[in-house]
């Protein structure tokens, strides 16, 4: 099997896999790193979703190849005490409740606010259209990442 160097959370990782392997099951079951979780498989739910070059991307439907060679972040990596403005916000509005998708919820605001520092309705809706929540924190969501942008509603 070949070995990639798998650059996550600014470190470099070693990862022996078959190439196709979807990054969530290297991240999860290789790493260690169970913050992201596996939802569909499907690229349906957006619960499994991480940062590829800054950009938010399904980790089921991304496999070892294409993410080597690029910068991986995940929620574990998005700040060392959970200072993030995002995840901030998240439990400033008391976002979380079963908790299941939020890593994922989370990645994908902390991506939206980086290329969009005030995001509208429009915008927020279209980020998490491939998010299922079904807990149906989504006003919670949509406030949160509001006051994340400095505008809270
Ligand atoms: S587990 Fe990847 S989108 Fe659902
Ligand atoms: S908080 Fe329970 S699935 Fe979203």
């Amino acid at each position: 099997m070949p070995t990639y160097q798998l650059t996550v959370n600014g470190r470099v990782r070693p990862v022996e896999a078959d190439s196709d392997t979807p990054l969530l099951w290297i991240l999860r079951d290789t790493l260690g790193l169970t913050g992201t979780k596996f939802g569909c498989g499907q690229g349906l739910c957006g619960s499994c979703t991480v940062h590829l070059d800054g950009q938010a991307v399904k980790s089921c439907q991304t496999s070892l190849k294409e993410a080597a060679g690029h910068r991986i972040l995940t929620v574990e990596g998005l700040s060392k005490d959970g200072s993030h403005p995002v995840q901030r916000a998240w439990i400033a509005e008391d976002v979380a409740q079963c908790g299941y998708c939020q890593p994922g919820m989370i990645m994908t605001a902390a991506a939206l606010l980086k290329h969009k520092a005030h995001p509208t309705d429009g915008d927020i809706d279209q980020a998490f259209a491939d998010h299922v929540c079904r807990c149906g924190t989504y006003p919670r969501v949509r406030k949160a990442v509001k006051r994340a942008a400095g505008g809270a509603e």
